[in-house]
C-alpha cells in the first residue's frame, strides 16, 4: 500500500520525507488555510520535495471554474493531481481533465456509487472519507470494502485512496480492505512504527550489550 501524507505543511513533509516512505501528498483547502501561505507556493515547494502524486484541490464548485483552476494547478509541477469533488460538475471535470492526460483525485466520496461514477469518469484516485463516515455512526471501512469489490468486479484501474484517517488502526484496516493508498495525518504517520514491545525489547538488548561490553567495530 502506498503511504501519502495528508498535509499542506512543507516543513512537516520535508521532515517525514527523510523516512523514504512517503509516496505522495494530499492537500485540501482546509489544510492549505492552516498553513497561512499562498496555496500555489506551498504546492510548488511540496512538489520539489516529493516526486509522487501531490493532490491540489479546486475551490470552484462549477465545471468551468474547476477546469480553469485544475489546469492552472497542473502547471505547477508534473506530479500534481487535480482534486475535484464527488458532484456532477466534478464528474464532468474529471472526465475532461483525465482525457487531457492529467491525474485526477475525486474527493469527498461517501458512497460506493459515487466511487463507481468516478472510476467511469477516468479518475486516477477515489478518496473515500473513512473518519467522517464513522463520525455519523456508519461504517467507513465498509465503504472501502464495497468500493474494492465494485472495482474488482469490473476491472476499474482507479486507485482507492483511503482518506480521513484518524488512527493507526484505520491504516491497518485500510490495508486489509485492499485500499491502494492511505493518506495519513502527520501525527498518525509518526505512530506507524510504535509498539511497546519493540521499545521494551530494544532497551533489553542495549542493556545486555552494555553489561557484557558487546560492541561493533566501525
Ligand atoms: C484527503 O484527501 C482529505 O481531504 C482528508 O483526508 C480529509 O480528512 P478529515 O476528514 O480529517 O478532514
Amino acid at each position: 500500500m502506498k503511504l501519502f501524507l495528508d498535509t499542506a505543511d512543507a516543513a512537516e513533509i520535508r521532515e517525514l520525507a527523510k523516512t523514504g516512505l512517503v509516496d505522495g501528498i494530499t492537500t485540501n483547502p482546509s489544510l492549505a488555510a492552516k498553513t497561512g501561505r499562498d496555496y500555489a507556493d506551498s504546492l510548488k515547494e511540496i512538489c520539489g520535495i516529493i516526486s509522487g502524486s501531490v493532490s491540489a484541490e479546486v475551490i470552484s464548485t462549477e465545471f468551468d471554474g474547476m477546469m480553469k483552476e485544475g489546469k492552472a494547478v497542473s502547471k505547477i509541477a508534473k506530479n500534481i493531481t487535480i482534486k475535484v469533488p464527488s458532484t456532477w460538475d466534478g464528474m464532468r471535470a474529471c472526465r475532461a481533465l483525465s482525457d487531457d492526460g492529467l491525474m485526477v483525485n475525486v474527493t469527498l466520496c461517501f458512497s460506493p456509487i459515487q466511487a463507481m461514477m468516478a472510476a467511469k469518469a477516468g479518475a486516477t484516485f477515489i478518496s473515500p472519507f473513512i473518519g467522517r463516515v464513522d463520525d455519523i455512526g456508519e461504517d467507513g471501512m465498509g465503504l472501502v470494502r464495497d468500493i474494492r469489490a465494485i472495482y474488482d468486479n469490473y476491472g476499474f484501474k482507479t486507485e482507492i485512496l483511503a482518506a480521513s484517517i484518524r488512527s493507526v488502526s484505520h491504516v491497518r484496516e485500510a490495508a486489509l480492505a485492499g485500499a491502494d493508498v492511505s493518506t495519513i495525518p502527520t501525527d498518525i504517520f509518526k505512530k506507524l512504527m510504535s509498539h511497546p514491545l519493540t521499545d521494551k525489547g530494544l532497551a533489553a538488548f542495549i542493556a545486555d550489550a552494555k553489561k557484557a561490553n558487546v560492541t561493533i567495530k566501525t
